[in-house]
Order: C-alpha cells, then sequence, then structure tokens
C-alpha cells in the first residue's frame, strides 16, 4: 500500500507510477476526514509514503495522519518518497521521527525533484523547464521503482545543515498556513471545483463564491490549479502548476 498526499498532482503521479499492480494508492488526507488510520499489510507487503516536501518538512495532513497511524501487521519493507521543487532537507528525518512513535520504522527515505508548485512565494519556471524537470522526473521514478524493489537501505539521514535549514524554515509553514489571503477574482464562475479539491475541506461555496472558511489550511495550492484563485496580490496573472496528469482531467475553469 501507498500513502499520499498530493496538491498539484506531482506526489499523485509519482505514488501511481510506483504502485506495483494491483498496490493499493490511499490518499492520506481522505483518511484525515474519515478518521481511517488502521490498516493492516499483507504477508511481506511493503509500504510506501508519498507526498510533498513543504518548508523543508511535511504538510500538515501527513502530519495528522502519521501522529494516528495504526500498521496492525509489521510491513515488509516501509519507503517514503518526497517530492521537492529543489531540495527535501530533513522531511525524511521528520517522518521518520512522527512514524516511530507509531511503532513503525522508516526503512528508506528518497527524494524526487519535480516541478516547482509555490506560485504563492514566487514566479514559476518556465514551462520549458518544467517539461525538462517531468522528463528527468519520469528517469529517476524507473530507478526508484527498482531500488525499493530491492528494498534498498540508502545512507539518508539528513545532514546538520540539512536539519538547521528545516528547523529554520518549517516554523514559517504554521504562518503560510492561514487563509486569510486567498480570494476570487470576477472570472469566478462559481462551479465550486476549487471546493472540491481543497484535500482540507477549507473551501465552502457561499452565495455562488468560494469562501475560505476555517483559519488554516495546508497551503497546498490546489485551489489555485484554477486561475479566477488568488492569494494577495501575488497570484495575479501567474501561471499555475498542475501535473500535466491532472491536466488532461481539467475542469473547463481550472
Ligand atoms: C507550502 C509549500 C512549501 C514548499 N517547500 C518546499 C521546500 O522546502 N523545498 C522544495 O524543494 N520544494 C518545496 N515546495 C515545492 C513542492 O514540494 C513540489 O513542487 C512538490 O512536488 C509538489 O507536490 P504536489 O504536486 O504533489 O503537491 C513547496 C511547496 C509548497 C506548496
Amino acid at each position: 500500500m501507498i500513502f499520499t498526499f498530493s496538491g498539484t498532482g506531482n506526489s499523485l503521479y509519482a505514488a501511481g507510477v510506483l504502485a506495483e499492480t494491483g498496490e493499493a494508492v490511499i490518499d492520506m488526507a481522505k483518511c484525515c476526514r474519515e478518521k481511517t488510520f488502521s490498516f493492516t499489510p499483507a504477508p511481506g507487503e511493503r509500504v510506501g509514503f508519498v507526498f510533498p516536501v513543504y518548508c523543508g518538512g511535511v504538510p500538515s495532513p501527513v502530519r495528522y495522519f502519521a501522529r494516528r497511524l495504526e500498521l496492525t501487521e509489521e510491513p515488509e519493507y516501509v519507503w517514503a518518497v518526497i517530492t521537492c521543487g529543489a531540495k527535501i532537507f530533513a522531511a525524511g528525518g521528520m517522518l521518520r521521527g512522527l512514524l516511530a512513535e507509531r511503532g513503525v520504522i522508516l526503512d528508506a527515505v528518497f527524494p524526487l525533484k519535480m516541478p516547482d508548485n509555490c506560485v504563492t512565494l514566487y514566479e514559476l519556471p518556465p514551462e520549458e523547464t518544467q517539461q525538462q524537470t517531468l522528463a528527468d522526473a519520469e528517469r529517476e521514478l524507473s530507478v526508484l521503482k527498482e531500488r525499493i524493489r530491492a528494498q534498498e537501505l540508502p545512507d539518508d539521514a539528513p545532514t546538520l545543515a540539512d536539519r538547521a535549514a528545516t528547523a529554520a524554515m518549517y516554523p514559517a509553514y504554521a504562518n503560510m498556513r492561514s487563509v486569510k489571503k486567498f480570494w476570487s477574482d470576477d472570472s469566478c464562475v462559481g462551479c465550486g471545483v476549487c471546493a472540491g479539491r481543497c484535500p482540507t475541506r477549507v473551501i465552502e461555496m457561499i452565495d455562488g463564491r468560494p469562501h475560505w472558511v476555517h483559519d488554516r489550511c495546508a497551503r497546498c495550492m490546489a485551489c489555485l490549479r484554477c486561475n479566477a484563485v488568488q492569494y494577495g496580490t501575488k497570484t495575479v496573472g501567474r501561471t499555475r502548476w498542475v501535473h500535466p496528469a491532472l491536466r488532461k482531467k481539467k475542469h473547463a475553469h481550472g
């Protein structure tokens, strides 16, 4: 089984590629909503985690899920592939610590560079660069598939510098999770797709427009996939990232 979390499709796509035939891909945000935290790996089954790094650490739904996870049988091998725009810093160590508290030993952490999606912070790289990153990721995914199948035990402990970077960056994630600056512009047609995409269900449609009704979200960029959704003034006119596998299923307005 593979537990995944994804805002803009990179990690979801990677989880799909890494899933062996018939291996279940389980959405951690949905598990959090439905309070499903107990799973029974079959004899010899491997358990994986695929999610993005946020501010050098783990996204809030991954943290919430990992803190409650109960594996009723010991898995054969536990691995994590953490997607990133540049570097995962000590996110693997953070997950390892959370899982250890639940009696789960994380055997291997593999970083996977994928296109950056953090449009609220900066202008994303040009489409050609993102496409090149995707092509490189595709090759790396084939390698990772073999490394996971071989149940490799890489020397993946975060360096001191990575741990220092995470310690400096991760507290900022808590502030970033405020929903105060989200709004929809006049191109919003009130379709409600953003509300349906929000993994933490903080968006409600009121009088035909989205409203961010809770204080904090996971800051996953899923709602920003629609060009009518804005974050302060920073996102106006900026191209948003969504993995091509999700673009195919794209709604007319997002
Ligand atoms: C709030 C936030 C924080 C991020 N922090 C980092 C980071 O610390 N390092 C990094 O390399 N990429 C960072 N990224 C980029 C994402 O990890 C990367 O684009 C990821 O593949 C997105 O996965 P997804 O499409 O499955 O949501 C961040 C993205 C977001 C939204």
